[in-house]
This record gives C-alpha cells, sequence and structure tokens, in this order.
C-alpha cells in the first residue's frame, strides 16, 4: 500500500477538529501536511478554524470530484444523522478504491460497505484527547483493509496511541470506555470542585486543586508502570483520611465502579439505539 498523504476530513466539529489537531501537530514531523488536508464542513466548529488560520489548509463546504479524485483518504467525522446524506454524496465523487476511514459510533463496516461500495474500509473509535496527541484510538478493518493497517497507524498516532481489535462486536464497549471516557474525567474534576467548594474551600482555589489533581494524577499512571489499584493502594494507608473517603466511594451497592459499569453499559446501548436510527443525538 502507498503512503497515505492526502486526506478528506469529512465533518469539522469536536472530533474532526480534534484528530486534525493531533495530524498537524509536531512541525515537520507532523502525520500530515497542511497542503494535503483539505476538511470539508460547511459550518466547521472553532479549533478547525483556528488551525485554517494557523495552518492555511483548504476547508470547502462540499468535496468536488476533481478534490475526491486525489485524496488517499476519506475520513468521516460527522454525526450519524448526516451519515446518508453525506454518504450518497461521497459515492458520487469518490473513487472506487478509496479507502474510507469512519469514527462514526455504533455504525458497522458492513453498513458503510452498503453504502459506499466495496472498498478498504476502517472505523476508528478515537477519543477527543487527539487533540493534544493524548488520545487513544481503536480500530478495525474489513477484509479489504487490512492491509492498510500499518499505514493507519502511522496516522493516528499523531492523535496518540493506537489499538486494532479483529472483532467488531468490541467496538460499542471501546467507545462507551476510551471514546466517551474523558468527559467521565471531566465529571470527577467537577465533581471534586463541587465538594471542596461544599466543604468551605473558595471556588477558584477549589477549581485549581481538582485539575491539577487530575493532571497529576494521569501524569503519575502514565509514568508508571504500576497498575491504578496499585497506585491507589500506595495513597490509602488503612485508616487514613484517603481510605475514609474511599470506604464511601466504593461503598453500599458497589459504590463508583458499580456506577461507572452502569454508565459504560448505558453508553454502549445508546451508541446501539443512535446507529439503529431509534434515537436522535
Ligand atoms: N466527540 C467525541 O468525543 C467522539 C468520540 C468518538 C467518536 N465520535 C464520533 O465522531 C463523530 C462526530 O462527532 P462530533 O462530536 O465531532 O460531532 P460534531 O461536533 O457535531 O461535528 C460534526 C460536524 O459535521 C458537520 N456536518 C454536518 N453535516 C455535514 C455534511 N453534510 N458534510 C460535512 N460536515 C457536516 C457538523 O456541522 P453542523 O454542526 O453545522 O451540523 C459538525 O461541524 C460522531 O459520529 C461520533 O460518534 C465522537
Amino acid at each position: 500500500m502507498a503512503k497515505i498523504e492526502k486526506i478528506a476530513l469529512i465533518g469539522g466539529g469536536n472530533m474532526g477538529g480534534a484528530l486534525a489537531a493531533g495530524w498537524l501537530r509536531g512541525g515537520k514531523r507532523s502525520k500530515v501536511s497542511a497542503d494535503k488536508l483539505i476538511v470539508v464542513d460547511p459550518a466547521p466548529g472553532e479549533t478547525i478554524q483556528k488551525l485554517a488560520e494557523k495552518h492555511d489548509f483548504t476547508v470547502c463546504e462540499a468535496l468536488s470530484l476533481e478534490q475526491a479524485e486525489t485524496v488517499d483518504l476519506v475520513v468521516l467525522a460527522i454525526k450519524v444523522q448526516a451519515a446518508d446524506t453525506v454518504a450518497a454524496h461521497l459515492k458520487q465523487v469518490m473513487r472506487e478504491d478509496t479507502p474510507l476511514l469512519s469514527t462514526i459510533a455504533g455504525v458497522s463496516l458492513n453498513r458503510l460497505s452498503i453504502a459506499f461500495g466495496d472498498r478498504p474500509i476502517m472505523r476508528a473509535i478515537p477519543n477527543t484527547a487527539s487533540e493534544i496527541g493524548a488520545g487513544v484510538t481503536v480500530c478495525v478493518a474489513n477484509e479489504e483493509g487490512d492491509a492498510l493497517e500499518a499505514e493507519i497507524t502511522r496516522l493516528l498516532k499523531g492523535a496518540g496511541s493506537v489499538e486494532w481489535v479483529l472483532d467488531e462486536r468490541l467496538t460499542g464497549t471501546v467507545g462507551a470506555v476510551s471514546g466517551a471516557g474523558p468527559a467521565y474525567v471531566f465529571l470527577l474534576a467537577e465533581a471534586l470542585e463541587g465538594a471542596g467548594v461544599a466543604e468551605g474551600l473558595p471556588r477558584d482555589l477549589a477549581a485549581r486543586l481538582a485539575r491539577e489533581t487530575i493532571v497529576g494524577a494521569g501524569a503519575l499512571l502514565a509514568s508508571s508502570d504500576k497498575s491504578p489499584q496499585e497506585l491507589r493502594r500506595a495513597v490509602t494507608p488503612q485508616g487514613g483520611t484517603a481510605q475514609a473517603a474511599l470506604d464511601v466511594l466504593m461503598g453500599s451497592g458497589g459504590g463508583l465502579p458499580e456506577l461507572v459499569r452502569q454508565a459504560v453499559a448505558a453508553a454502549e446501548r445508546r451508541s446501539r439505539q443512535l446507529a439503529s436510527g431509534s434515537g436522535r443525538e
């Protein structure tokens, strides 16, 4: 497989913006050069607008036949509700062999292949930490897409780490764990700030403490070869203050771990509903 150089990114909202930011990081060592990126979005989000000012790539409302002829990869970062309209247009302009990489949660390889025809098709479940190159993206490919694994991995590594799964059925849970995962961590920061305020801290100090604690714990996790459980135990001496807090968090009814389990199950269910068209995003 030849190197993927020219990319059409369809959808320049939260996810498209995060991916583009990840790809364009690193100056000359960027995974995608700005003159090889076309972002297609009638109303791109703030991240794309700022990136376009800085990097001067093409932003347009629809992919023309001439543009489509030259791209090595089309990436979908649109909501599921826009998928049929987008597919109807793209199928008319894309070359028959142009590979497709979709980030749309819940839309299967099979459904993509019906909409876009037989071609190399990959699905990627990224998250928004891709924007700073700290995302994690999980991919799965159809048979024709298998050969592109190394090239797609190289590209997505600009946005963080990359994993591949063979069983597409795992992608719903992947989306619920790592795709939506940053939202759970941000909620924890909000909750920690709120608890600090409730216990008497000034709001701005509580906000800084909550933020820095999450950032520091994340950095510690990233730099340590210990498991999260080992790291937690190291800061939870028996009978101490952290232990008193964890007795509440891990207390009756399963506590936080059980709540997170239910949250992940709900996210997975929702992705199935959205993909089947029985819900509105
Ligand atoms: N956000 C996440 O954390 C995350 C994580 C994993 C996967 N995903 C997946 O990423 C996809 C995009 O999510 P998102 O959060 O980035 O949504 P989003 O912020 O709404 O971005 C979608 C963008 O596509 C644009 N758009 C609509 N119709 C279009 C068309 N015909 N051609 C080109 N662009 C069009 C939208 O414009 P308008 O706003 O004007 O409609 C919007 O700017 C979803 O399918 C989601 O499942 C997201």
